[in-house]
């Protein structure tokens, strides 16, 4: 089981919820044990957060959604978490072929087919996760949700830092004018 480090309480607690689903942790166990994902907790992702910590996020936040919805949350949970499955710093690494945000869910899918068997959804999902950048326009709803989560968690992992220290600060504040 990968172990994330606690660097900022509140933040990375919230982060380990995905553990306490069996179901989830059932599906995406192969994965988390594969020695490539695995390679993504070396890399940033978004200022506080590794790529590994990025993909779990957004593969379980949209499996939540995805259930919820009766859709194919497998497909969801699986993709999501190989959505980001490149090893460059996309902040340094320019390509003379297109921008970064066409590039890199096609050396995400590719890389993903080498450790597993994808499904048409799951290829989909993964291709199309940059919509919005990207003109490709997502075929399954699955490839929908995992884009918006996608969008949602690079906003939220680059303030939930900040909204930590913003809480600390404030209750350092509150407990000043208590204690006077
Ligand atoms: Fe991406
Ligand atoms: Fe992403």
């Amino acid at each position: 089981m990968i172990t994330i480090n606690k660097k900022v309480k509140g933040y990375y607690m919230q982060k380990d919820e995905w553990k306490n689903d069996s179901e989830y942790c059932a599906i995406v166990a192969d994965l988390l044990a594969n020695d490539t994902v695995k390679k993504l907790a070396n890399y940033k992702q978004h200022h506080h957060s590794t790529r590994l910590e990025h993909s779990l996020a957004v593969s379980f936040d949209s499996y939540k959604i995805a259930k919820r919805r009766g859709l194919d949350y497998r497909a969801v949970a699986r993709a999501g978490l190989l959505h980001d499955l490149f090893f460059y710093d996309w902040r340094t690494t320019k390509f003379d072929l297109g921008s970064h945000a066409f590039i890199h869910p096609r050396v995400a899918l590719r890389n993903a087919e080498k450790i597993t068997k994808l499904s048409p959804i799951e290829r989909d999902i993964i291709l199309k996760h940059m919509w919005g950048l990207t003109l490709a326009r997502p075929k399954y709803e699955e490839s929908v949700i995992v884009s918006l989560v996608d969008d949602y968690e690079a906003v939220h992992e680059f303030m939930s830092p900040m909204k930590v220290k913003y809480d600390n600060l404030k209750n350092r504040v509150r407990r000043i004018s208590v204690s006077k």
